[in-house]
């Protein structure tokens, strides 16, 4: 994770975000100890830090890092301008760590665990608003996995942790309609038990969840039938208020790296 002290909306690469919506710092702030203090405390997270930087207001949805497997760390190439600059610090501090850093060629886009999530063996990719459907094949290869590439058509989802969410290796929740019907047919297809969410669920980011075992983290305010299909299904569920992180477009998964 990556403390929020430059976190500001400096500019608009995604609807969510407006520059004449501006982020309270102290209750941002506030937030993201309450989202910290969750994880290691209360849930016994091991949970590593980032040192902020001045003038990457994005870098703490770490989640757009890369993607790390095992000892080896995926640098994202983000695909707007504006994130390129966190590109040196994530590789600089995973070389650090003593990982090996895989870069992809310049020309293909990946934003790592915003657009690549596990499911089980399987790895989704998420494509089009910001990692490019090509990667998958790298992906695939890098990794000795098979990489299934799954359309985003609504800009509101643009990544795909803001609709789709592996909760273990047979359940995931999504949002139906932010896929075309191939990728649709996908998840359907791969996943055990795929749990539809709602349009008003999906738009609280009720995908974007992290998981630590049986614990599920979220922002507040998910219909009470979503929070009943969870306990149903064994899982213990938290609720924070993360307003200030959905004004840049992200919640409590973006916020967070997976590192294990
Ligand atoms: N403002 C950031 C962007 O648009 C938000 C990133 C959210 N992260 C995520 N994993 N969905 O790039």
């Amino acid at each position: 994770m990556c403390r929020p002290t430059h976190y500001t909306i400096a500019y608009e690469i995604n609807p969510w975000m407006s520059r004449r919506r501006q982020v309270a710092p102290r209750r941002a702030m506030a937030q993201w100890q309450a989202l910290h203090g969750l994880l290691t405390e209360r849930l016994k997270v091991a949970v590593a830090l980032l040192p902020p930087v001045n003038g990457l207001p994005d870098l703490p949805f770490t989640a757009n890092a890369g993607l790390v497997a095992g000892r080896t760390f995926i640098r994202s190439n983000f695909r707007h301008p504006e994130r390129q600059g966190e590109e040196p610090v994530t590789e600089r501090y995973f070389k650090r760590l003593g990982l090996r850093v895989v870069t992809l060629p310049r020309s293909f886009n990946f934003e790592g665990e915003g657009d690549a999530l596990w499911c089980g063996e399987n790895l989704f990719l998420g494509f089009r608003f910001r990692s490019d459907a090509t990667t998958h094949e790298h992906l695939a290869r890098i990794l000795h996995c098979r990489a299934l590439p799954l359309e985003l058509i609504d800009k509101r989802f643009y990544h795909l942790d803001t609709c789709f969410c592996p909760l273990n290796a047979e359940t995931a929740l999504w949002f139906p309609h932010a896929f075309d019907r191939y990728g649709r047919r996908v998840i359907e297809r791969y996943v055990r038990e795929p749990i539809a969410v709602s349009e008003a669920d999906a738009l609280k980011f009720c995908c974007n969840v992290i998981v630590a075992s049986r614990s599920i983290v979220l922002h507040r305010g998910i219909s009470t039938r979503l929070t009943k299909t969870l306990a149903k299904r064994g899982f213990d569920v938290h609720e924070l208020d993360l307003s200030e992180f959905l004004k840049a477009g992200g919640s409590a998964k973006c916020l967070a790296l997976r590192l294990t």
